[in-house]
């Protein structure tokens, strides 16, 4: 399915403000370094975590964009970071990202995990400095840290490592609770940053959380659906991965056809949490579509 023309307008104005970013540090930061971090950040990828936290923002009635865009660049960095480490060759040991050779294999595993690592601290730096109030700052900067870390995508990252899905331990719950962590987290952070961005009440921030949930879930359900069903090149990432590493996935544990029913459920909550912003939220149901039908 083809992006809807904001998500790929978002994209665009991400790419922009990136190379910005990564350009302004051209004479301070070891070339190398920071030729690894553009090859990885500036290669494309949909944008989706952006996408999530601009949306968000406009639903709870968010008017000044430019003003949240430091968060919607910085948890860019933090995906693309996880991305680069989750393809080493001591994780998920990939080749292909984002229909490029991946960072260790276009550089070298040093070079790549310290790309990653600064652009993690760039994350950030970027949040720090952005133009908001100093409290709502340091919330940005604790959640982030929060959903980032051992109690969000890297917690998630370690118990998918340790996951096997031939083991008779490995469930729907356990598999759930490793994919609320790894992806789910940052996903769902997206979605409360846009909110708590925009100034938004208990009701529109407590629906942007509950969507940014079933979104990560979906989202996760896609990913696991895409991996069996869909071809390398089209994902511009290797496909059959999970099944050739015994990954537990929604699909290794439910079946694709239970796994599809599954991201029907999560579309169908992610599109009811959306009804305290009902008015609004035209552009968070799309992307809510635009993800379900991406796994199909
Ligand atoms: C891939 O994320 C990794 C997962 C968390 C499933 P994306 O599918 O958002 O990857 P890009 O950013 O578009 O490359
Ligand atoms: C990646 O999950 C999650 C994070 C990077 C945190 P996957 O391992 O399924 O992602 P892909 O399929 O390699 O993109
Ligand atoms: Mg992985
Ligand atoms: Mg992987
Ligand atoms: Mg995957």
């Amino acid at each position: 399915m083809q992006a809807p023309a904001f998500l790929s307008a978002h994209a665009g104005h991400v790419q922009d403000a990136l190379v910005e970013i990564l350009d302004a540090r051209t004479s301070i930061v070891p070339e190398r370094l920071l030729e690894a971090m553009r090859y990885s950040l500036l290669a494309g990828g949909k944008r989706i975590r952006p996408a999530l936290l601009l949306e968000c923002y406009a639903a709870c009635g968010g008017k000044r964009p430019a003003t949240v865009m430091p968060a919607a660049l910085a948890i860019e960095c933090i995906h693309t970071y996880s991305l680069m480490h989750d393809d080493l060759p001591c994780m998920d040991d990939d080749d292909m990202r984002r229909g490029n050779p991946t960072c260790h294999r276009q550089f070298d595993e040093a070079t790549a995990v310290l790309a990653a690592d600064a652009l993690q601290a760039l994350a950030f730096e970027l949040i720090s400095l952005s133009d908001t109030d100093a409290d709502l700052r340091c919330r940005l900067l604790h959640t982030l840290a929060l959903a980032a870390g051992c109690q969000g995508m890297v917690g998630g990252q370690i118990l998918d490592m340790q996951a096997d899905s031939s083991s008779e331990s490995m469930d729907i719950l356990s598999v759930e609770r490793i994919h609320l962590h790894k992806t789910g987290a940052l996903l769902r952070w997206s979605c409360e940053a846009g909110a708590m961005l925009a100034g938004a009440d208990a009701a529109p921030l407590d629906a942007c959380s509950r969507y940014g949930k079933a979104v990560g879930l979906l989202f996760q359900i896609a990913d696991d659906i895409l991996d069996v069903t869909a071809s390398s090149a089209d994902l511009g990432k290797s496909a059959g991965k999970d099944m050739a590493q015994n990954k537990a996935t929604y699909v290794s544990v439910l079946g694709l056809q239970r796994a599809r029913e599954l991201a029907d459920e999560m579309q169908e909550l992610a599109v009811s949490a959306c009804q305290p912003m009902s008015h609004r939220a035209e552009h968070l149901r799309a992307l809510v579509h635009y993800i379900q039908e991406r796994g199909k």
